[in-house]
């Protein structure tokens, strides 16, 4: 999916033009994936862009920066206050959020005490995560070979880069066999979460998902089962799932 610049991103407390934000090759994030981030929806209303569930994304983000022992150099609400003014500064009327917390540059080595923890937020627009059709018609998804890691290897409570390096294993095994999407199985076998999205299934009018220790906790929880297709990234009925997951579905 090509980037779609917008002018401005805020970069440790400043707004700098896209073109300008950068880090250097060797920040600790780039060699050993110690970064933590956020992606979140902000949706066109008739008052204006509203962002969907920020204080549950921020809320992940701070957990998910505690789990790898980073310190956020800014308060939650200040985080807050940055990301509502990132989207203004750049005028958008419905964006995806970015907000990335990472080991910059300071040292070589696993350590990473002796690096900064930088935080960058970026807003872009995007359009549907499985592209335009993809919640009319669904998408093509397949059971992946890859396992999602157990949560004593990474813990997936915490959203950070490195699972994506797991994710990307099963995204391009999906596409490399003909598929839009992977679904990957946890270690003991049952269903866990696309490579970036959650897995919801309606059962006698409930929303079920799997146990937040093998999938990330989804923000998308607390609305109400009627709302679930038209604000999540959901696959929508799959007209082709070639190979089943031969475990049952998770609740
Ligand atoms: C692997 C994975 N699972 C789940 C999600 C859904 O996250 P959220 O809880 O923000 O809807 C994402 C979104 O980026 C993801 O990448």
């Amino acid at each position: 999916m090509p980037i779609n610049k917008s002018d401005k991103i805020w970069f440790n407390g400043e707004f700098v033009p896209w073109d300008e934000a950068q880090i250097h090759v060797m920040s600790h994030a780039l060699h050993y994936g110690s970064s933590v981030f956020e992606g979140i929806r902000a949706y066109n209303t008739v008052s204006g862009p509203a962002v969907w569930l920020l204080d549950g994304h921020l809320k992940r983000l701070f957990d998910s920066a505690k789990i790898y022992r980073m310190e956020i150099p800014y308060s939650f609400d200040e985080i807050k206050e940055a990301i509502l003014e990132t989207i203004r500064v750049n005028k958008h009327e419905a964006c995806y959020i970015r907000p990335i917390v990472f080991r910059g540059y300071g040292e070589i080595g696993v350590d990473p005490r002796g690096c900064p923890v930088d935080v960058v937020i970026a807003t872009i627009e995007w359009g549907r995560y499985l592209g335009p059709e993809a919640i009319e018609q669904g998408v093509d998804v397949c059971t992946s070979s890859w396992r999602r890691m157990a949560p004593a290897t990474f813990p997936a409570l915490a959203k950070s880069g490195a699972n994506y390096a797991n994710s990307q294993l099963i995204k391009l095994e999906a596409l490399e066999n003909g598929y839009v999407e992977g679904i990957a199985l946890d270690v003991a076998g049952y269903v866990s979460e696309g490579s970036g999205e959650n897995l919801f299934i309606v059962r006698d009018g409930t929303l079920i998902t799997p146990p937040e220790t093998w999938a990330y906790p989804p923000r998308s929880r607390p609305f109400p089962a009627n709302f679930s297709t038209s604000l999540t990234r959901s696959f929508s009925p799959a007209p082709r799932q070639r190979s089943r997951p031969s475990a049952p579905l998770t609740g």
